[in-house]
């Protein structure tokens, strides 16, 4: 499968995959889902969720990736089951989605570097009016495109693997050398101790499936972006420990990330964290704030690095969102690479648009959609990517469905014993047995249900 492209190896396919995985959603979104989820309480049900219910979906998609060297779509037909095809189609429709509003965010922050970089420190009080200046966006977010099809373009290991190889190791120096500086700050351990003291008092149904679909989100699953990427896997490698080692980073770079947060949140307000701006504007309000405080020089170093490094992590992520229909107009359509790469970056380009225009330009988009039971509308880019939440763990569970029950599980362990050896008198087995055929449908086909139920229609059937 030499057109194709193959990973040149291990360290390849993980870094690869963990920059799949580490993005927006490690850095911006992870900290305010815990601040809102109770602190440490959130992060508990995260990691239970992460290594029981999203870690065998991990594998499952690997192994169905390498057995087939096929994009989503192409992979359940290869496996001589045609009408999963559908499901495949879903998942890179999913992706089309993500990548739609995805993009219009990593716009935002690539938009933030410059303001950082020129010292412009008060562009954080000005949050709302920036991202109304759609034109301003769209530049950047095109050039945010831009630089995520120029690497799809240039192939998997020339392109998705080597951007991996130097955006990621840079990235965790980045995250580190923040991190250290962020601790030596007054106040430090107050922003820890709110990151970090559970409450469980704050636990309930809205939080657990909130964690379960920052969970998936964030490990990129539920989509087929794993089974393309371990298209492209050798059979040499060990998919269980690739995938833990995955799992173990995505994880690693979330907590990172808060721990690096909230210690500059509580030096800017002094220790007094009883009102601090949450949500999306956590990162894009709050910040420049706290690296004006830091003085002019440092604040521009440390801002424009921050700013750089959410970059960098929304990068290794577009380009595995790109990676995923492009992989499947090549392989089903036999069309050249560049072409495919150019027609969907246009296409998702312009399916972004209205996420651009929802964020105050236009009324219409802005206050989208007002659920049944809530009492303020949503706007567009949100709806999308709650749309896309559902769908990602629709998807989940189908995908282990399937693999336990259609694929069925001596083919599942027949791939996963390859490159593993021992892998059938090993306890993981087990493990990836129990969670597939039973843990993971049943958990992830009713926390669906219960999902849809309170976002969409205000039903908690819980409290
Ligand atoms: N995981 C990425 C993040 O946390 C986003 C992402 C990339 C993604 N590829 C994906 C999410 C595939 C779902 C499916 O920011």
């Amino acid at each position: 499968m030499a057109a194709r492209g193959n990973f040149s190896n291990r360290l390849g396919f993980i870094l690869a995959a963990a920059g799949s995985a580490v993005g927006l959603g490690n850095i911006w979104k992870f900290p305010f889902e815990v601040e809102a989820g109770g602190g440490a309480a959130f992060v508990v049900v995260y990691l239970i969720f992460c290594f029981t219910l999203c870690f065998p979906v991990l594998v499952t998609e690997i192994a169905i990736g390498r057995k087939t060297e096929k994009n989503p779509a192409g992979a359940f037909v290869a496996l001589g089951f045609p009408k999963w095809k559908y499901l495949g189609v879903l998942g890179i429709i999913s992706g089309i989605i993500i990548l739609s509003f995805y993009n219009v965010v990593a716009g935002w922050a690539f938009g933030y570097f410059i303001e950082m970089a020129q010292g412009n420190f008060d562009i954080g009080n000005q949050f709302s009016d920036y991202i109304t200046n759609i034109w301003r966006i769209a530049v950047y977010a095109i050039l945010f495109m831009g630089a995520t099809a120029l690497i799809v373009s240039k192939g998997v290991s020339g392109g998705i693997e080597k951007a991996a190889k130097i955006l990621m190791p840079t990235l965790i120096l980045m995250i580190l050398g923040i991190l250290a500086y962020s601790f030596t700050l007054p106040n430090a351990m107050t922003g820890i101790k709110y990151y970090l003291v559970p409450e469980f008092s704050e636990l309930n149904l809205r939080v657990v499936g909130g964690a379960l679909r920052q969970a998936f989100f964030s490990l990129s699953l539920g989509m087929g972006a794993l089974i393309t990427y371990g298209s492209y896997l050798s059979k040499k490698e060990n998919i269980v420990s690739s995938a833990a080692s995955i799992t173990l980073f995505d994880v690693g770079i979330a907590f990172f990330a808060g721990l690096m947060l909230f210690p500059l949140v509580a030096y800017s307000t002094g220790g007094d964290m009883s009102n601090i701006q949450g949500g999306a504007g956590l990162i894009f309000v709050t910040l420049p704030g706290v690296f004006e405080s830091l003085g002019p020089v440092l604040g521009i170093v440390i801002g424009s690095l921050f700013f750089l490094l959410l970059s960098f992590a929304a990068l290794t992520s577009t380009v595995s969102l790109l990676e995923v229909p492009v992989s499947y107009i090549v392989d089903e359509y036999k069309a050249n690479r560049n072409t495919a790469v150019i027609i969907m970056a246009v296409i998702i380009f312009v399916a972004g648009i209205p996420s651009l225009l929802g964020n105050g330009y236009s009324d219409m988009l802005t206050n989208f959609i007002t659920y049944v039971g809530a009492d303020s509308p949503t706007d567009f880019m949100t709806f999308l990517g709650q749309l896309a939440d559902i769908f990602l763990l629709l998807g989940g569970f189908l995908i282990v469905t399937f693999a336990a029950y259609v694929w069925k599980k001596a083919n599942l362990h027949e791939e996963l014993a390859q490159g593993h050896e021992g892998y059938h008198q090993s306890w993981v087995k087990t493990f990836i047995n129990i969670t597939v055929s039973y843990l993971c449908p049943a958990l992830l086909g009713m926390l669906f249900v219960l999902v849809v139920l309170n976002n969409f229609f205000g039903i908690d059937i819980i409290n």
